[in-house]
């Protein structure tokens, strides 16, 4: 009796046993990148010298660096556009919409594997698809025809039962996982939604779930493919993509959690962490400066219809700044045709493009202490571009009814439509462009901005290197690589790039780093949450950090730094974190007896104490970190 995942992993496996904690070696169907971490994606496949693709499908997406303000971003989306054109690849242009919501719509299919260069790929599960985020180079090495190596994860059933009652959205069933489980607690998992709700849940609902468990930490979440599939599918003009796909009955599961939908209240994830999770009512009366809804989480034609009948009639309040920017052309479209965005119009909102947006930094960063009440998925520190403001992160519909009053609003206690009759979309691939049946005229357009990939060299059997940053838990990509209008335009350019790193923790890293010839980082638990971004690896290797020792590592990130040739460290006993201090020098020896021991004993000279550590690592692994890196790697093996 088979649960939904396995059968998946089953149907693609080519290497290692279905063990939970095993590692295992999966085919790829299909790949996705987006700007801010595709240049370097497609540099690293251009770098491994084949023709053009070997997946079925692979598409760049143009939605996160979209403002063009200099040269910069300009030139990366000239650059992904001649790449695509050459290689293969479908190349979706800026404007048209954000990855998730249109692989989503236009791309993802019921029972075919995934990878994409952004964490919130699983989005793409909401029809039974097994989507995963990864690293850039771990896109690339699939585009390349490579297997997809990952850790075999335990599947945990979330059994969802009872409905959803009025202004209560999906948004607060991942909220409640959430608030239950912390953003560590679905790390090295699959949660796989099972029960009576599921015919209640449309794919656009079913897709914030699957958005946000990226938000727990989870390898990805998955729904099944059945009737709102179907119907999903038909409305997208692809029946022919529909195959019913699910769970034995019976199946079984590693662990299994009940949500009661009718149980649930709204409720926001209060500042700066997903998982600071609170019911509407206890905020009631905040007074709210600005409200932002769209992003990969709550961009889809029913959230903004759902913001748009609470708006309906009504002005956004004097103090409020309501933005909108919708997931898709074809959502935007819908929305005009309904008659929604004229409704937005009215009440006073900010129309933006169908990009990434203020989630991304980019641009409406709120004023100095501003209170934000977002429909995104992540409220990390700093990641508005305002280091002081509150971000709160809810559902469309608790935006809506709260940039109406200027305060936190239950919307349950609002009566507004919230049925919509299944439509048909308007389907307009316009933006989105196929390869050359020519590539060999295709010339790659490389601007000024596009800088090479920078190499690592070959780990040293022993080395001894300063602790050049210690930190707490939870550090996100955010807090590595900093996103926002400032430094996202450097995304290929990762000298300029290694100059914000850690910029707001500890803002004379780069000098130290430069001083001290690299050094070691030393951090608490879940080192390395949040986005899939690869440049929180790549920057800091450009640094000459050759190791980081923490309490234990967020999945992609860990992933990362193997492929950048940075040795992945685990404290044997979480308390000898606080017998390290900053600037203290430590000795690595015999690295090479990695192989067989999997740990080690750090020498701290500078104290004097002995410290032993583990690296959870395969022998393929270890093989890339000892190379430098991947790129080194496939380079060595290829001649
Ligand atoms: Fe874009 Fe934010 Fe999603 S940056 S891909 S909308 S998490």
């Amino acid at each position: 009796m088979e649960n939904l995942t396995h059968k998946i992993l089953k149907a693609h496996i080519i290497r290692g046993e279905m063990i939970p904690g095993e590692p295992i070696e999966i085919r790829i169907d299909q790949t996705l990148t987006q700007d801010a971490t595709g240049t370097m994606a497609y540099m690293q496949f251009e770098a491994m010298g084949l023709p053009s693709v070997k997946t079925e499908l692979s598409v760049s997406y143009v939605d996160h660096n979209t403002l063009q303000s200099g040269y910069m971003n300009a030139d990366d989306h000239a650059y992904l556009q001649s790449v695509a054109s050459k290689y293969g690849i479908v190349f979706s242009k800026p404007g048209n919409g954000i990855c998730h919501q249109v692989h989503l719509e236009r791309f993802a299919k019921p029972g075919k594997t995934l990878i994409g260069s952004d964490s919130h790929t699983p989005t793409s599960s909401a029809m039974g698809c097994l989507a995963i985020g990864a690293g850039g180079l771990d896109v690339a090495k699939a585009m390349a025809g490579y297997p997809y190596r990952l850790t075999m994860p335990k599947v945990v059933e979330v059994r969802l039962i009872g409905s959803l009652r009025h202004g209560v959205s999906s948004k607060d069933i991942i909220l409640e996982l959430l608030r239950r489980l912390s953003v560590k607690g679905g790390v090295g998992k699959v949660f796989e939604y099972t029960g009576d709700a599921l015919k209640t849940l449309s794919v656009y609902q079913r897709a914030t779930i699957t958005n946000m468990g990226a938000e727990l930490g989870a390898t990805t979440s998955i729904f099944p493919s059945d009737e709102k599939t179907k119907e999903f599918l038909e409305k997208q003009g692809r029946p022919e993509d529909y195959r019913p796909l699910q769970a034995d009955p019976q199946a079984s599961y590693d662990e299994t959690i009940e949500i009661d939908l009718s149980q649930l209240k709204p409720m926001a994830a209060c500042p700066n962490s997903p998982d600071a999770v609170r019911p509407i009512t206890e905020l009631a009366g905040i007074k709210v400066d600005q409200v932002a809804i769209g992003s990969c989480t709550n961009s889809g034609y029913e959230d903004l219809m759902k913001a748009a009948m609470i708006l309906k009639g009504k002005k956004v309040s004097p103090h409020v700044s309501l933005i909108i920017s919708p997931g898709s052309r074809q959502v935007l479209l819908k929305l005009i045709q309904s008659g929604a965005l004229q409704i937005f119009i009215q009440a006073g909102a900010r129309i933006l493009e169908c990009t990434c947006g203020p989630c991304i930094g980019m641009g409406q960063s709120p004023k100095t202490e501003g209170v934000s009440i977002r429909t995104f998925n992540r409220n990390f520190y700093g990641r508005s571009g305002t280091l002081s403001a509150k971000v709160y992160l809810t559902s469309p519909e608790v935006a809506a009814a709260s940039a109406v009053s200027g305060v936190f609003t239950d919307p349950s206690m609002i009566a507004y439509e919230d049925d919509f009759a299944p439509e048909p979309q308007i389907i307009d691939d316009g933006m989105i462009l196929y390869p050359s049946r020519d590539p060999d005229s295709v010339e790659i357009i490389r601007g000024p901005n596009i800088k090479p990939i920078p190499q690592n060299t070959a780990m040293p059997s022993s080395l001894s290197k300063k602790v050049v940053i210690k930190l707490g838990d939870n550090i996100t990509t955010d807090h590595i690589a900093p996103a926002g209008a400032e430094v996202l335009p450097y995304r290929s350019n990762i000298e300029k790039l290694s100059t914000f790193v850690f910029k707001n923790n500890k803002p004379d890293f780069y000098d130290i780093c430069q001083n001290n010839h690299g050094g070691i980082i030393v951090a608490g638990e879940n080192y390395g949450q949040g986005s899939s971004r690869e440049h929180a690896a790549l920057a800091p290797m450009y640094l000459g950090i050759k190791a980081v020792l923490c309490k234990s590592f967020a999945r992609i990130h860990k992933a990362n730094l193997i492929n950048f040739g940075i040795l992945p460290l685990i404290f044997e006993n979480p308390e000898d974190y606080d017998k390290i201090q900053e600037m203290d020098t430590l000795q690595l020896s015999d690295l090479k007896n990695l192989y067989t021991q999997r740990s080690l004993e750090i020498y701290d000279q500078t104290s004097g104490q002995k410290i032993r550590c583990r690296v959870e690592c395969t022998d393929a692994d270890l093989d890339l970190i000892m190379a430098g890196g991947a790129l080194n790697y496939i380079r060595q093996n290829a001649s």
